[in-house]
């Protein structure tokens, strides 16, 4: 049986917990040793994460009193609904607690954090080969084939 984690708000004591989830998912997607985010964006986003007025929030899981995964989210306009829509940018569980439903529980808090802020749709992207994430996603919502364009502005 899979267990629950405790799913909440990131807090300022979370910081080193925190950091360490942080460092090891942008090591993930290649951002690590000569390419790490400088302490700069590090501490900037920590303290947007903390800030109540800001777009961007963090959600945690905590087992045995650690954290064990995080989501980041960006709540933001949107031109054909009145109300706001989100963006889940970053999901991350430590690797030794993977298959064990953190992530699922994430998303699902993702979800229930929107719907209490009157929001009704959330969306995210997604690597084609990320295997583990889109065996997830697809679980929990659709895939709509949009690509993502990038360019430097
Ligand atoms: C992708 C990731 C967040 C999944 O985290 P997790 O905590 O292991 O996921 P869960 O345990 O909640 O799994 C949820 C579902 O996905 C499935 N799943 C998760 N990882 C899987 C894997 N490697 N292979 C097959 N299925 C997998 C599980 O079977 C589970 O299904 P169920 O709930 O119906 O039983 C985690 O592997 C991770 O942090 N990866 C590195 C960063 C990353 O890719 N982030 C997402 C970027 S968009």
């Amino acid at each position: 049986m899979k267990s629950r984690f405790l799913v909440r708000p990131v807090r300022e004591n979370d910081r080193a917990d925190w950091q360490t989830l942080w460092e090891g998912y942008n090591a993930f997607y290649g951002r690590e040793g000569d390419t790490a985010l400088s302490p700069a964006v590090l501490a900037a986003t920590w303290g947007r994460l903390l800030e109540a007025s800001e777009p961007v929030h963090g959600l945690v899981a905590e087992a045995d009193g650690r954290l064990v995964g995080l989501a980041h989210i960006i709540f933001h306009r949107n031109t054909i609904h009145i109300e706001d829509t989100c963006y889940l940018q970053d999901l991350f569980t430590a690797e030794e607690c993977r298959g064990r439903g953190v992530a699922r529980q994430l998303v699902e808090a993702v979800y229930e954090t929107c719907r209490v802020q009157g929001m009704t749709s959330v969306y995210w992207h997604t690597h084609a080969s990320n295997t583990a994430a889109r065996v997830l996603y697809d679980k929990l919502a659709t895939n709509t084939d949009f690509l993502v364009y990038r360019a430097k502005a």
